[in-house]
């Protein structure tokens, strides 16, 4: 069987962190792909892992180009081409930007890549997903965007943190647009397989959904040049190790709703399962979500849709 072919599309701090992670994991060769103003980086990043693998015991090949056409025949796109936030910047405002970018490479990937499994992590994600699709004119079951993924696994680890407790025994479910409006799911928490309310009051868990909510924006602060790269990284490598091997993983992922919660036509973060077809499956949880998460959920979805009609309006 021939290997697997992953291309990076933009080779920053996420791209180089998923280069690792993906030659590290085996999943298949990687091409990481930057702007000629890069120059050499994305070679020397794909170069310096190269030469790391007899130490790590991998034997997949990584090369490095600002050629897009070396995109062709990839089995998965992963994108983070665009610009991260600074302190004080919201996702929203690279909007506008990255935008522009997501045009680009979304046509190279069409041309190129036709029958490629498209996971977008630039930001403002929900937004960037919607044109990525819209581009590419690729099923929605091949495009999605990678948030709540790191949302959820933010939530868990601060769940962790509080309870002293092993953050790979702690599972979330953080739903809605990668913004200040996601929605964290108290009784969607499970602790070893115990529901978090026999271990946590509300009041507790409100405090670590709102320390997720703002997170990204924790981690912009601390690093001042940038933002977070491991964990979306890692998050985003989880989505394509389930449709390369055809894992059926529950994973919340920004998919296009086609009638589910009430939405149609619109990229949001909900639970789904991914596996060699893509999204095969959207989990409706509306119908046992209280009040108050349904309320949220909306709002959250009235954020996405927000920064949609911008992108049909200026696209
Ligand atoms: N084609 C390919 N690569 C591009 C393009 C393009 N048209 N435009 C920009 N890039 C590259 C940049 O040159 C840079 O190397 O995208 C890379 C982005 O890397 P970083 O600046 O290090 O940003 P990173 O932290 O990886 O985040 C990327 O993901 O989480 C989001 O908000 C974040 O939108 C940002 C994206």
């Amino acid at each position: 069987m021939a290997r697997k072919k992953i291309a990076l599309v933009g080779a920053g701090q996420i791209g180089g962190t998923m280069a690792l992670v993906l030659a590290q994991k085996q999943l298949g060769d990687v091409v990481l792909i930057d702007i000629p103003q890069t120059e050499g980086m994305p070679k020397g990043k794909a170069l310096d892992i190269m030469e790391g693998r007899s130490v790590m015991g991998t034997s997949c090949n990584l090369s490095g180009s600002t050629d897009y056409a070396d995109i062709a025949g990839a089995d998965v796109v992963i994108v983070t081409a665009g610009v991260p936030r600074k302190p004080g910047m919201s996702r929203d405002d690279l909007l506008g930007i990255n935008c522009g970018v997501i045009k680009t490479v979304g046509e190279a990937i069409k041309n190129t890549a036709p029958n490629a499994f498209v996971i977008v992590i630039t930001n403002p994600l929900d937004a960037m997903v919607y044109n990525m699709q819209k581009v590419t004119g690729f099923p929605s079951n091949k495009v999605i965007g990678m948030a709540g993924v790191l949302d959820s696994s933010r939530l868990a680890c601060f769940v962790a943190m509080e309870l002293g407790v092993s953050a790979e025994d702690v599972k979330a479910v953080v739903m809605g647009g990668h913004g200040d409006t996601m929605v964290s799911l108290y009784d969607c928490v499970s602790v070893g397989g115990i529901p978090l309310s026999r271990l946590m009051s509300k009041e507790k868990f409100d405090e670590l959904a709102k320390r997720t909510a703002g997170a990204g924006g924790e981690i912009v602060n601390l690093l001042v040049r940038g933002s977070a790269f491991y964990s979306p990284a890692t998050s985003a490598i989880k989505m394509a190790e389930a449709y390369l091997l055809d894992k059926k993983s529950v994973l919340t992922c920004a998919v296009k709703l086609d009638g589910e919660y009430g939405v149609k036509g619109l990229y949001c973060g909900v639970p789904c399962v991914i596996g060699a077809n893509g999204v095969e499956k959207i989990f409706d949880l509306s119908s046992s979500m209280n009040d108050a998460e349904k309320a949220a959920f909306a709002n959250s979805v009235e954020a996405c849709k927000k920064n949609a009609d911008w992108v049909d309006a200026n696209t």
